[in-house]
């Protein structure tokens, strides 16, 4: 069975990164220098090609075809919504936190502003816990936020905490675990053999992760 006409969606940044040694693991090429700009490269025969994009794109273009399979953070999924693509197995790579930070510890106590680019995530929490917000749409950047007057509280991120600190911020709690996630287009699922075998290589050594019972197999 050969790879040569499969292509991954992977998000940029921290999935990129962490994901290399796994593809690496799963003896898949990885045919980029690590200080390489380019955003593609080319399926062989031993491992599927690449498309690097922004991580809000890579469930677009699962969906539409254009890759058969994606890694994503389950946080954007979540803020997508699951509807056109399949969730194929967990990654143990980019595990972060999406939490509500701001100048102080505590939740706010009347109305407040609250800058996110999880503008679904962070409704779907106010409603949950009956607070009154407006969300100020952010694409990126968030810490700046209370720094510059926008909006006092921020729903981003959390990784190692460094970037809160370095802005005076602190987390007041935490409203969902990220880690990376498999996804494949559901007609290509289907129909590739090659698209599962992936899965399955990517996934060798760690059977505990992907035991739940609401993935595809
Ligand atoms: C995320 C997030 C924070 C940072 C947190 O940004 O938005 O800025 O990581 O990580 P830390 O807790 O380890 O400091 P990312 O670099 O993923 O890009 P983004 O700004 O596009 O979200």
């Amino acid at each position: 069975m050969g790879f040569d006409d499969i292509r991954v969606a992977i998000g940029k940044g921290r999935i990129l990164s962490q994901l290399k040694p796994r593809w690496i693991d799963a003896e898949f090429p990885w045919p980029l220098e690590s200080d390489s700009a380019k955003l593609w490269f080319a399926a062989s025969q031993s491992g599927p090609g690449a498309i690097i994009v922004r991580g809000q794109d890579v469930a677009t273009l699962v969906a539409r075809g254009v890759a058969d399979l994606g890694v994503v953070g389950t946080d954007l999924l979540v803020e997508r919504g699951l509807n056109d693509v399949l969730q194929v197995a967990d990654l143990d790579v980019a595990a972060c936190r999406v939490v509500l930070a701001g100048t102080r510890s505590t939740r706010p106590d009347g109305p407040f502003l609250v800058a996110s680019k999880y503008q679904n995530i962070t409704r779907d929490f106010l409603n949950r816990n009956h607070l009154q917000a407006d969300i100020v749409p952010m694409g990126g950047s968030l810490e700046l936020a209370p720094v510059i007057g926008l909006a006092p509280y921020i729903v981003d991120i959390v990784d190692t905490g460094v970037t809160l600190r370095q802005h005076h911020l602190v987390e007041i709690e935490t409203i969902m675990h990220s880690h990376a996630c498999l996804i494949a287009n559901p007609a290509h699922w289907r129909a590739k053999p090659e698209v599962v075998a992936i899965r399955d290589q990517l996934i060798r050594g760690l059977d505990g992760m992907n035991q739940a019972g609401g993935l595809a197999r």
